[in-house]
């Protein structure tokens, strides 16, 4: 894949010796150079408040490398580190951002260019602030050449963290950037399988026209991981499963089953229908989460390095909330997610996406089986859709039997966590292509919807439970719980 942009860039990474750096930029900008889709006159420029010089971060990056891509030739890490310049700053002075212009510009006139520039903020979120002002004093984020390129800012998740704090950012943002120039991220939504419920949806002509409350029981989005919190204790403990996946990952999955039709591919397009979708999202009160949401802990996650020793922070949620959106009204969704987790029926961790339909009325399928038509977009363990269905034995009688359609698009191959998602992120960014990156409104309406809950959760309203590591018992119980709650007001 040749990279059609020419125009020379520069990808100016600020918190370069960061974790970020290691597990997503380095190994997906590799990746990118490897398979020549990155301009050629592309520079990567880090930035840390180390002490360092040009060697010292190609050594780190060739570090990484020889973890993350061990088998790349010598030759393509070294052509890849020709790319590589290091520059220091303390983010909190302002003259360091004067210096860094001049860098940069010294960069551009050895080139003899004036490259496009791509800001990554590869920083934790309390630095957000005070690096954008000094960007914006020192005028980094102005084109050196008016007549054309561009500049553009990489925002990473979380993206504030309650609506308000979110909306402050975006403030901040404005003041420097146009929404087209931002590109917020959240890489579930470059997974493969995610992209692809857009082109099943409306690309076929399947079942579009009955997606909605009249075919549909409920819809289920799971994502059960294997790992526990590891190293990232002082972060996790910040925020909990709700805010780290459900606010983000699993609200845009939502998006993506239930959203109208776009008129079009283009990116306004989508993301206008991502957001519509997103505000229809019924705000939870005290009541509500009281009776549709769980939470819960795994045992040993307060001996994690950076987490308090009577943490209340869960590692697993289930939330069951509900669209306001005539096409979805009365349909419940089931947001589940868990670290150190099995799912019930799988007895594997699992990133589904669950829609179960209706029982046809009338049925003539057995009346003491209960099992349903669904349609699941699977992520983990194997990417890909399956529609379980009803079919008739061969045999004598008309005994009918559980079957199942299985497309597979492929078995889990990712080269390693992030780095496909990625790759595809920001080749996009430098394409100028902003479907696959959330907007200020999807963001703002993902919070609306969640803040209520993590309040009322921290005023004691849901208990915190515990649960046994990888075992599926907790995401079981809290089915059972939730299902006695709907049976009792639908009856069904
Ligand atoms: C990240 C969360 O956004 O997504 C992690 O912070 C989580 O806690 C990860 O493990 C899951 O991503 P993936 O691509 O491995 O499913």
């Amino acid at each position: 894949m040749e990279q059609k942009q020419v125009i020379p860039t520069t990808f100016v990474i600020l918190g370069a010796t960061g974790d970020l750096m290691a597990k997503k930029i380095v190994p997906a900008l590799f990746g990118l150079h490897e398979v020549k889709a990155l301009p050629k006159e592309f520079r990567i420029v880090g930035i840390s408040r180390r002490d360092w010089h040009d060697e010292d971060l190609r050594k780190h990056v060739a570090a990484i490398l020889a973890v993350k891509a061990p088998h790349a030739s010598q030759e393509l890490v070294e052509s890849f580190l020709e790319r590589v310049i290091y520059h220091k700053i303390t983010f909190e002075t302002p003259e360091d951002y004067v210096a860094l212009g001049e860098a940069l510009q010294r960069i551009d006139e050895e080139h003899q260019t004036c490259s496009n520039k791509l800001f990554y903020l590869s920083v934790p979120p309390q630095f957000y602030k005070t690096i954008l002002e000094n960007i914006h004093k020192a005028k980094l984020a102005e084109l050196c050449d008016p007549q054309g390129g561009w500049t553009r800012i990489v925002v990473e998740k979380p993206f504030g963290n309650d609506e308000k704090s979110a909306r402050e950012l975006d403030m901040q943002l404005a003041k420097l950037f146009k929404e087209d120039q931002i590109y917020r991220i959240d890489h579930y939504l470059a997974k493969e399988t995610f992209q692809n419920i857009v082109t099943f949806r409306f690309y076929n002509n399947l079942f579009e026209n009955d997606w909605g409350k009249h075919t549909v029981e409920k819809i289920t989005i799971r994502e059960f991981e294997n790992i526990g919190v590891e190293d990232r204790g002082p972060f996790y403990e910040s925020v909990g499963a709700l805010r780290d996946v459900g606010q983000n990952h699993l609200l845009q999955m939502l998006a993506l089953t239930t959203m109208d039709q776009p008129v079009s591919l283009t990116a306004d397009a989508i993301r206008s229908k991502r957001a519509e979708i997103l505000h229809t999202l019924i705000l939870l009160d005290r009541a509500g989460i009281k009776k549709s949401t769980f939470r819960a802990q795994y045992d040993g996650y307060r001996a994690v390095k950076g987490v308090a020793a009577d943490s209340q922070t869960e590692t697993y949620f289930r939330v069951r909330g509900y669209l306001s959106h005539p096409r979805w009204e009365g349909v419940p969704i089931i947001l589940e997610a868990g670290k150190r987790l099995i799912d019930p029926k799988e007895k594997k961790e699992i990133t589904e996406i669950e829609v179960m339909l209706k029982h046809p009325q009338p049925c003539l399928c057995p009346p003491d089986r209960h099992y349903r038509n669904s349609i699941v977009f699977h992520q983990d363990p194997f990417e890909g859709i399956t529609i379980h269905f009803w079919a008739k034995k061969p045999g004598f009688t008309m005994e009918a039997e559980e079957r199942v359609f299985e497309f597979n698009l492929r078995r889990s191959e990712r080269k390693s966590q992030y780095t496909e998602e990625y790759e595809k992120l920001l080749l996009d960014c430098i394409a100028g292509d902003q479907t696959l990156f959330t907007s200020s409104e999807e963001v703002a309406a993902m919070w609306r919807f969640v803040d209520p809950i993590v309040a009322a959760w921290s005023n004691g309203v849901v208990p915190l439970r515990q649960y046994a590591p990888d075992s599926p018992a907790i995401a079981a119980e809290a089915q059972v719980m939730d299902d006695a709650i709907l049976a009792a007001v639908t009856g069904v």
